[in-house]
């Protein structure tokens, strides 16, 4: 597929269709968290981002935890000037790799197989959906300080802090629109104290499809929380 206009405003179902060409990892692990973001949600996160607070279009990207690249290869489609995606997991690299080349985007990112901690430059945006910290306690609180210490605007997302079957009935209702919601005060707080404000919080429904043996159904629909954060000063 070619490379879109820069600055044309692209459809989300555009969007949407074009991320459904990323194939997702080929051999999970579950200590890892290695969950592919939604179609879905990767359009509704990346759009926010782009047409409502103008963080993607000609800015200079970062995806940590690229996994195989849906986030990373969403900004290049909706006009990111320049990608990077980073993952501890060669074999998810080389299938972002894959998918970057079958999509049309090589020329645009640049793939590291690499911890975050060995992410060093400066970045406009950075694009998230870290472990949520259910196989290793509180992993995406790392992600959070270091995003914050390489880019201007984060873009993470969160496990909603309960399940609230009533707010995932209304985003469902709402046809999986993202409803703004809270900050919970730890989020505000760790946020803070690492040079960052939270600026807004949406809810949106993500399906997580059956993928390792501790699974009990074919797939589960759970609410994640997008924080926007921005870089104080
Ligand atoms: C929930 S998945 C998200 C994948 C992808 N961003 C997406 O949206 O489909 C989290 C990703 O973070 C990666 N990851 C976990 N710990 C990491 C670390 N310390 N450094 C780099 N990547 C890491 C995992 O390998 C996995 O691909």
């Amino acid at each position: 597929m070619g490379e879109p206009a820069q600055r044309r405003l692209i459809r989300k179902l555009d969007l949407e269709r074009f991320l459904s060409q990323v194939q997702p990892h080929p051999s999970p692990r579950a200590s890892l968290e290695q969950y592919t973001t939604s179609e879905s949600a990767a359009a509704t996160m990346l759009y926010l981002a782009a047409y409502t607070y103008e963080d993607i279009v000609g800015k200079r990207l970062l995806d940590l935890g690229c996994g195989t690249g849906r986030l990373a290869l969403a900004a290049a489609f909706l006009g990111a000037e320049s990608v990077v995606g980073v993952d501890i997991d060669k074999t998810a690299v080389k299938a972002a790799l894959s998918n970057s080349v079958s999509v049309g985007f090589r020329d645009k990112i640049e793939w590291v197989a690499g911890d975050i901690d060995a992410v060093s430059g400066k970045f406009d945006t950075v694009l998230q959906n870290p472990p949520f910290g259910v196989q290793k306690r509180n992993a995406d609180r790392r992600f959070i300080k270091n995003a914050l210490e390489l880019g201007d605007a984060v873009y993470s997302l969160h496990n909603h802090p309960v399940f609230d079957k009533h707010l995932l009935g209304k985003l469902k209702a709402n046809g999986g629109q993202p409803l703004r919601v809270s900050a919970s005060q730890f989020m505000q707080r760790f946020v803070q104290k690492h040079g960052g404000q939270v600026e807004a919080v949406y809810a949106l429904p993500l399906t997580v499809p059956h993928m390792f043996d501790f699974h009990t159904k074919t797939k589960k629909e759970i609410v994640v929380d997008m924080y926007i954060i921005k870089k104080k000063g």
